[in-house]
């Protein structure tokens, strides 16, 4: 799980792989490095920490002139983050420089023999394997770096996205994916490769999204591309159009807290081009009405916040469409067999499109014949590409590693299809829908009001800095709302945090409640209101602080709580579009007023490539 970038071309490197660098950090962070062509050999500089440390030695690139280049981001898998861990690895002689995001599972059979064969390894990474590979096959093969590329990815196996230089062709980057991202933008200046692509923004939108088995070759003035033998293919470029600023702070202190004032227009974007006439319009899902009536059972699979919007929209599409839903963590469904019969459909949910296990578990019902559907925001990316169907969200670029508005858009794409599916179905009338829609498309003018009113959640949460153990109950999708709200909270603040089903608490965690816990009541369904009011009561009783989520008509339950934050009035079945704004503002407050690294909390990833 690692980023990758490369230049060729007319201007001088190292600043440019820095520059992009910077927009694959989210991918990993715990060290960095580059390799340049300085008109006589590869010059490599590598470092642990983040890529401020790694442009600090190199006085951000000048120190490295040359025109051609690599670059990486690390977040270790194999060997621990040290600096010679961190990439690029190279050969013996420093003729062959790699950079690698994936993971080569054949590594150390392959280790064994290249050091029986001679060759001296110097990390503990399964990179490096593939730097010697590659000498052995170029001098093999008349040094030819394209035959010694395609022996290499047929003895490699597992992931990986490679960026690679030779110092024999000075002028030429060569990339290569199978399971890892990996795009080529194509510009006037020079040509680039990358992970993602907010690193290529600045210079280009004319984009190639590399495939499983494709090998790119770069020059300043020409991309190459050739399929897994070697032989010449043709590809089609992709014309992205991003705002440039997207893929920036636009003077927010933090990506999390920009990306959490996005959600009213990711929201909005994500629903309007799909609601035309007072009808539900998902073109890209290519069923008829017929093929929805047909759906006997939907599994939702997907991991973290992902699997969250699938706990909450579970209630949503049971409620409505009438229609069995199974709700999954990606790790669990690839490895328990699931029973997946005729009629069933897969929904995979995933913000970045390549977490290693939502991917496994699409591959899994494919195998098995089952119709798959991608909810996906990263255009292009493998679980886009892989699904039978896929919808988008429409959030744009998310780049801290906390997911505030992937999650949102998440939500309401799957609110949509529950609405589609129980329209199909016969189960809501004409006029239902129409009534539906009207209270989804207010969604995002509520977000902002809630947004708007952010002060008293910032003084609440600076009390909490200190906070050793927080709790967050609820009921039905109110406890799935508490799911979110707790991972948010403890993936940036490190305070120890947990959801519970408010009716589970009498079954053990009760015990754990001290004088003045906080314990964060989320209470946004009203057949419910009663039986969760109980549950606060019990935990009030045993010295709880009770901080509530609830409708704004519910001003009776300032009697039993301590603190109230109201959402506006919505659907029952969209509450959590709106619960979850302030919890997310909660967190958001207290990693700040902790002094933490907001948008790279220690020992994640934005986007989890491995299993
Ligand atoms: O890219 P994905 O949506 O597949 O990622 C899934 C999870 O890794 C992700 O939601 C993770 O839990 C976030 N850090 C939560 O904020």
């Amino acid at each position: 799980m690692c980023g990758i970038v490369g230049y060729v071309g007319k201007e001088q490197a190292a600043p440019i792989l820095l520059d992009g660098l910077s927009k694959l950090e989210y991918r990993g962070y715990d060290s960095a490095g580059m390799a340049v062509y300085d008109g006589d050999k590869i010059v490599i500089n590598k470092t642990t920490g983040r890529l401020k440390v790694l442009s600090e030695l190199t006085h951000d690139g000048a120190t490295m002139p040359g025109n051609i280049g690599i670059g990486h981001t690390r977040w270790a898998t194999h060997g621990e983050p040290s600096e010679v861990n961190a990439h690029p690895h190279f050969n013996e002689n420093r003729t062959i420089a790699v950079v690698h995001n994936g993971i080569i599972e054949n590594y150390q059979k392959l280790r064994n023999i290249l050091v029986e064969r001679g060759y001296k390894f110097r990390s503990e990474t399964d990179t490096e394997v593939v730097a010697h590979l590659l000498d052995y096959y170029y001098n093999k093969y008349d040094k030819d770096p394209l035959t010694a590329l395609v022996k290499v990815i047929h003895r490699v196996e597992g992931s990986y996205a490679l960026g690679i230089l030779f110092a024999d062709h000075p002028d030429v980057v060569y990339a290569v994916r199978k399971d890892s991202p990996l795009i080529v933008g194509q510009s006037e200046e020079g040509n680039l490769i990358a992970s993602d692509v907010p690193a290529v923004l600045k210079y280009t939108r004319d984009v190639f999204f590399i495939e499983n088995g494709e090998i790119a070759r770069l020059t300043k003035d020409t991309i190459a591309f050739y399929n897994v033998d070697g032989e010449p293919i043709e590809k089609q470029s992709k014309h992205i159009d991003w705002d440039i600023n997207a893929a920036e702070k636009n003077g927010y202190e933090h990506f999390m807290l920009k990306e959490i004032y996005e959600q009213p227009k990711a929201v909005r974007d994500t629903i309007s081009p799909r609601i035309k006439d007072n009808d539900i319009v998902i073109e890209e899902l290519g069923m008829t009405d017929e093929e929805i009536r047909e759906i006997k059972k939907i599994y939702i699979v997907a991991c973290g916040s992902a699997y969250h919007t699938g706990v909450t929209c579970k209630y949503i599409f049971e409620g409505l469409a009438r229609i069995p839903v199974e709700v999954d963590l990606a790790s669990e469904f690839r490895y328990r067999n699931p029973i997946l019969e005729d009629g069933t459909l897969v929904i995979i949910i995933s913000q970045s499109g390549e977490t290693a296990d939502s991917l496994a578990a699409l591959r899994l019902a494919k195998e098995q014949g089952i119709k798959t559907l991608g909810i996906v925001n990263v255009v292009g990316s493998s679980i886009a590409r892989e699904a039978d169907k896929v919808m988008y969200t429409w959030a744009g670029p998310e780049i801290a590693v906390a997911t505030t508005k992937a999650y949102s858009c998440q939500l309401v794409a799957q609110y949509l299809l529950a609405l589609k599916f129980a329209k199909a179905r016969g189960k809501i009338t004409e006029d239902e829908l129409k009534e539906y829609l009207h209270e989804m498309e207010m969604l995002p003018n509520q977000i902002e009001i809630l947004l708007g009113n952010k002060e008293k959640i910032q003084k609440f949460a600076n009390r909490y800095v200190a906070a050793k153990d927080v709790f967050f109950i609820g009921r039905g999708i109110d406890y799935a709302i508490s799911l979110e709200g707790s991972l948010k909270l403890k993936e940036i603040s490190y305070i120890h945090s947990e959801a519970y089903a408010a009716g589970e608490l009498k079954h053990g965690t009760i015990s754990l409640i001290e004088d003045g816990t906080l314990v964060t009541a989320v209470v946004t369904q009203e057949e419910l209101y009663k039986k969760t009011i109980s549950n606060i009561v019990e935990v009030k009783t045993r010295g709880a602080y009770v901080l509530a989520v609830t409708n704004e008509d519910n001003p009776d339950i300032e009697r039993t709580v301590d603190s109230v934050i109201y959402i506006p009035k919505t659907n029952k079945y969209f509450t959590n579009s709106l619960a979850i704004i302030p919890l997310q503002l909660f967190a958001y407050y207290v990693s700040v007023g902790k002094g933490l690294d907001v948008d790279k909390p220690r020992n994640l990833a934005k986007s989890v490539t491995v299993e």
